[in-house]
């Protein structure tokens, strides 16, 4: 935050800026609080903090600098929807983020790094922190006033087995919920000096319920499945989400917000392990079967919430397509700023992947008898992969933005947002 004050953008520009995002779609949701479940593409630090370790840099350097719990160099997709979807202010950020950013990538840049984060400092009390806090993270001063977040990488819908990266599959982080309100209205009950840190009892029937898992069900079946196998296991996957939900429809959620699986093909991960035939590669690079089975899951998961939405009729149960953003991004990534699709931008190996899935982000270690380093490229900003298995924050950036187009929502939300929004000049 420092930065601001070193760099000024001259007001003209700001002003201009700030009228084009306000004739562009806004978007204004006044949720109380956001309650996240999810794998590593939503865990702002909960599994570092459950399993106790450590990510190394450059992870975390182009927002928090030191590692912040996130497998990314900065923000999470979850970090930028949050902020606003809880926020009034923040429909600035949500008209800024649909600027269309091939236009103007570094204005857009310059204006989003460092004009938001001073709307968010200037907006909010010192305990009033801007990021979903993970529930499993007890250092610092935690703040879950405005929502928690479950969500821990590695983790699987299907509960987890002993060779999971993650013991906390989807069954096991709505248990937490369950607890975490359930002694919530305990300390409620007891004292009101908890309303500084802890939700109103009303919140979680008014708050934002938000879903980013099973891409390490399908990802990790790939190493012991057949094809055949993996698809014929996708409704037995979802119909362990669908009880999740129900556990969480039947202690008062009723705002639903589910995103579907990337296109986990494209990841160099798996494009290293699994891309090695060429006739398994579709025309991006990315394997072709393993996008095969996103898709198929992201259907049934699509009919799902139709599904429960016919259910519960008092519910909101919207289904974001990330997929569709995603793999846009990568087949189109010129046209939105971005200099490579697939290749890593910390890892190891040199093109074409710059991936080896013996070293990660950051580490140093002896392969071959020599000592090599993951170390990341000098401008994150060009790449749409992190590490291999995730996003960068420019790619998380745009995706962000799409979402909020409302596009790819369904129901679409755009239609019934305010045009005008409130300016704070
Ligand atoms: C569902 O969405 C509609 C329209 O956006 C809204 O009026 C309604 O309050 C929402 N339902 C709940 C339970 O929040
Ligand atoms: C890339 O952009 C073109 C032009 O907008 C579009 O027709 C095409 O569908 C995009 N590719 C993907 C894979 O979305
Ligand atoms: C180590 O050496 C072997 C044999 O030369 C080679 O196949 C392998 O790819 C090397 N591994 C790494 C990580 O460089």
């Amino acid at each position: 935050m420092a930065a601001i004050a070193n760099t000024v953008i001259p007001l003209p520009i700001l002003t201009l800026f700030l009228l084009c995002f306000t004739l562009a779609n806004s978007i204004d949701f006044h949720y109380p609080a956001v309650f996240n479940f999810g794998d590593s593409n939503s865990d702002t630090g909960g599994l570092t903090a459950g399993l106790g370790f450590l990510l190394d840099p450059p992870n975390g350097q182009m927002y928090f600098k030191p590692p912040s719990g996130r497998f990314c160099d900065g923000r999470l997709i979850i970090d930028l929807l949050s902020n606003f979807l809880t926020d009034n202010l923040q429909t600035h950020y949500a008209a800024a983020l649909s600027f269309p950013l091939f236009v103007l990538k570094h204005l857009y840049l310059h204006f989003y790094f460092l004009y938001i984060p001073w709307f968010q400092h200037s907006s909010m009390d010192a305990m009033d922190l801007p990021f979903l806090n993970a529930y499993l993270d007890s250092i610092g001063s935690p703040n879950f006033r405005k929502g928690c977040n479950f969500a821990t990488a590695g983790s699987t819908i299907l509960p987890a087995t002993a060779t999971s990266v993650s013991p906390f599959s989807f069954g096991v982080q709505v248990s937490q919920f369950l607890r975490f309100k359930a002694r919530v209205l305990e300390l409620h009950a007891k004292s009101k000096k908890v309303d500084k840190f802890l939700p109103k009892e009303e919140y979680f029937g008014k708050a934002l319920y938000t879903f980013d898992i099973g891409q390490n069900d399908l990802a990790g079946a790939f190493y012991s499945k057949s094809f055949d196998q993996i698809l014929a296991s996708i409704p037995t996957i979802l119909l362990e989400f669908e009880t999740g939900i129900k556990r969480l429809y039947d202690q008062g959620a009723r705002n639903f917000w589910v995103h579907n699986t990337g296109p986990l093909g494209c990841l160099p991960q798996n494009v290293a392990r699994f891309g090695t035939d060429p006739s398994k590669l579709d025309e991006l690079g990315c394997v072709a079967p393993h996008n095969q089975a996103a898709r198929l899951f992201n259907l049934q998961l699509h009919a799902l919430c139709k599904k429960l939405q016919g259910q519960y009729l008092e519910a909101n149960v919207t289904y974001i397509d990330v997929f569709t953003i995603k793999y846009n991004l990568i087949a189109n990534y010129s046209r939105y700023g971005f200099e490579q699709p697939i290749m890593v931008c910390c890892g190891y190996g040199g093109p074409p992947l710059n991936y080896d899935s013996h070293i990660s982000c950051g580490q140093t270690k002896i392969l071959n008898g020599t000592s090599v380093t993951a170390k990341g490229c000098p401008d994150s900003t060009e790449y749409i992969n992190w590490d291999g298995i995730h996003y960068t924050e420019a790619a998380n950036q745009y995706v962000s933005s799409q979402i909020l187009t409302g596009k790819y929502a369904d129901p679409p939300f755009s239609d019934e947002m305010p045009f005008l929004l409130p300016l704070k000049f």
